[in-house]
């Protein structure tokens, strides 16, 4: 049996729902949420930038990492779970004002529907463009997420162009995943593709590996890689983390190590050892959309 419930942006409990606020202090507002329970996993939502902050399989380890120390004031970046970097990766290419990684994870989106099954939760969450979005980047567009909670977690993230021109972005997926120990993990499936070292830019995609990736340390790499299937693998655990991405041909690995975190305001200083960015999207070659064409970029990622 399926039940939809439509806009559920008031404070309401249904079956399997919550809505909460997070990171509520006396000075600070927090951000409102939604915690879903049902029988495979428990996860957490943002509104802001439709942002998976937690998912846990029963009886798994949880699989995202979120900081701690997190700032959960609107409009701040949340550091962990998977933000959505659109309308661009990273540093705007001309602009030094505008938020790095865009705008998307720092707006509050609108869930447009919860669909609950016996399997899994649907929740889609919709942006479109506003006077702040226009006043950043002016161009019309529909976001819109569909995040389906099961025993795995899918993300599906499309964009319509609607204005009166094409329009140019680039779009990335970037999940921070939590593991036991950055020392003890490898990542498989990267071998022998070209990947550019953002700390030493000016080699390009001159480097490869033919080995699985190990991290000892301060990492920051773009992978050319069409593959779509990889794994994060723990050396002491029986428990690995699979992602299965379509029409992301970059993958991005990040840890910051122990210096670039210490000067990160949100991650306390040995946090670098229990999270791991793997990121995908498309990021490289910028994307061209044309008046009233669509683009779709999926994710799954699971815990076996
Ligand atoms: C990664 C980038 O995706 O995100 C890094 O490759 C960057 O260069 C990191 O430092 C974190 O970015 P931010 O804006 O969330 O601090």
């Amino acid at each position: 049996m399926q039940h939809i419930f439509k806009n559920l942006n008031g404070k309401i409990k249904i079956n399997h729902l919550y809505f909460e606020q997070l990171g509520q202090t006396a000075g600070c507002e927090g951000q409102p949420v939604l915690r879903i329970e049902n029988r495979h996993c428990r996860a957490v939502i943002a509104y802001q930038g439709a942002q998976v902050l937690q998912f846990q399989r029963h009886n798994h380890a949880p699989l995202l990492w979120l900081s701690p120390l997190s700032n959960f004031t609107p409009k701040h970046a949340i550091r962990g779970g998977v933000p959505l970097c659109f309308p661009w990766f990273g540093k705007h290419p001309t602009e030094s004002k505008v938020p790095s990684h865009g705008f998307a994870r720092n707006m509050p989106w609108l869930l447009q529907s919860v669909t609950e099954s016996e399997q899994d939760h649907t929740l889609i969450f919709t942006l479109k463009d506003n006077d702040e979005t226009r006043s950043i980047w002016p161009h019309a567009f529909n976001a819109m997420l569909e995040i389906r909670l099961g025993e795995l977690l899918n993300l599906d993230f499309s964009i319509v162009n609607v204005d009166q021109n094409p329009f140019d972005f680039t779009f990335a997926f970037h999940s921070y995943f939590a593991i036991e120990h950055i020392a003890r993990t490898q990542i498989l499936g990267l071998e022998n593709a070209p990947f550019l070292d953002q700390l030493k830019p000016e080699n390009g995609f001159s480097q490869m590996e033919s080995t699985p990736i190990r991290i000892n340390q301060e990492t920051d790499r773009i992978y050319q890689c069409n593959r779509g299937n990889y794994k994060i693998v723990q050396d002491h655990l029986n428990q690995h983390i699979l992602i299965q991405s379509s029409n992301c041909p970059n993958v991005i690995v990040w840890n910051p190590w122990v210096e670039k975190t210490s000067k990160l305001g949100d991650m306390s200083a040995d946090s670098w050892q229990n999270m791991l960015c793997v990121e995908s999207g498309r990021i490289m070659d910028v994307i061209t959309l044309d008046v009233g064409q669509t683009i779709n970029f999926h994710l799954t990622l699971s815990s076996v």
